[in-house]
C-alpha cells in the first residue's frame, strides 16, 4: 500500500488536534504545523513550527516536509482564530488579525503547497464556518475572514482545476472546542456540536469517491445557529 500524507494546519488544539488523531488511525503520515507545537507522539506524525500569518515560516514548513516528500495527499486548511465584538468597539488590530490568520494564513499555505500537489490526487479540505454565509451579530471581523476564505478557495479551485486538484470546504456551527474559551458571553455548549460531529461529516468527505468534491458542507446543532 502507497503511503498517503497530510498536511494539518493548527493541529495543537481544537478541531486540527481531533483531524491529526483521525488521519494517523486513518494511516496517514501527518505534518502538523502550530505556534505551540502539538502534544502528539506517534511513529507517523511530524510536529512542525508554524505561523501562518508569516510567508518565511510557511516556506521553512515545506522545506521541512520537502526533506521527507513531494506530495501531499491531502491539506487541510485548519488554523483560524475567532473573537467577538461588536462593530463600533472593535479595534483595527483584531480586525486586522483575523484577516491575517484566517485569509492571508490560508494564502499562504496554498501558495507554497503548489510544488506538493500531486495531480488528480491532491484534495485540500478548508475549515470555513457557517460565520461565511450569513452575518452574526457581533461577529463581524470573523464573518468578514470567513466569507474572504471561501472567495480565495474557490478562485484557487478554479486555477488548479486543470490539475486535478479537489476542494472542500467544511462550513460548520458552533463546536464544543476551545476557541471558546476566550469568548466572555455565555453560550450553551449543549447547543453546540462535539469534535466527534464534526470527525463525523470529516471522514465522510475524506472517504468520498476519489472524483468528488464537496463545495460546501453546511452543518449544525439540531437547535439551530448560536447568536
Ligand atoms: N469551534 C467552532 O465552533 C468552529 C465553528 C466553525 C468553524 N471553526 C473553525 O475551525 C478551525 C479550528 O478551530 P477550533 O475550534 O479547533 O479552535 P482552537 O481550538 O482555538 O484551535 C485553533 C488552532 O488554530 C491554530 N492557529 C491559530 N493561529 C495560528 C497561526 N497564526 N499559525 C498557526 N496556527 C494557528 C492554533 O494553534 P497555535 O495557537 O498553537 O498556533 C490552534 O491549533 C478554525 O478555522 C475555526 O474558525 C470552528
Amino acid at each position: 500500500m502507497s503511503k498517503k500524507y497530510a498536511l494539518v494546519t493548527g493541529s495543537s488544539s481544537g478541531l486540527g488536534l481531533e483531524i491529526t488523531q483521525y488521519l494517523l488511525e486513518e494511516n496517514y503520515i501527518v505534518y502538523g504545523g502550530s505556534r505551540r507545537g502539538t502534544d502528539i507522539s506517534h511513529p507517523n506524525f511530524i510536529d512542525l513550527e508554524l505561523d501562518v500569518t508569516d510567508e518565511e515560516s510557511v516556506a521553512n514548513m515545506f522545506d521541512e516536509i520537502g526533506k521527507d516528500t513531494f506530495g501531499l495527499n491531502l491539506i487541510v486548511n485548519n488554523a483560524g482564530i475567532f473573537e467577538m465584538g461588536s462593530v463600533n468597539e472593535t479595534d483595527s488590530e483584531m480586525f486586522n488579525d483575523h484577516l491575517q490568520t484566517n485569509v492571508l494564513g490560508c494564502f499562504h499555505i496554498l501558495k507554497h503547497s503548489y510544488d506538493f500537489l500531486i495531480e488528480n490526487k491532491t484534495h485540500v479540505i478548508s475549515i470555513s464556518s457557517i460565520a461565511s454565509k450569513r452575518g452574526f451579530p457581533n461577529v463581524a471581523a470573523y464573518c468578514a475572514s470567513k466569507f474572504g476564505l471561501n472567495g480565495l478557495i474557490e478562485s484557487t479551485r478554479e486555477e488548479w482545476k486543470s490539475l486535478g486538484i479537489k476542494f472542500s470546504t467544511l462550513m460548520p456551527g458552533a463546536i464544543d472546542t476551545p476557541i471558546w474559551e476566550s469568548i466572555s458571553d455565555d453560550f450553551e455548549r449543549s447547543k453546540m456540536l462535539d469534535p466527534e460531529d464534526f470527525i463525523h461529516v470529516f471522514d465522510m468527505v475524506v472517504k468520498a469517491p476519489i472524483d468528488m468534491q464537496f463545495p460546501e458542507v453546511r452543518f449544525l446543532h439540531r437547535s439551530g445557529a448560536i447568536e
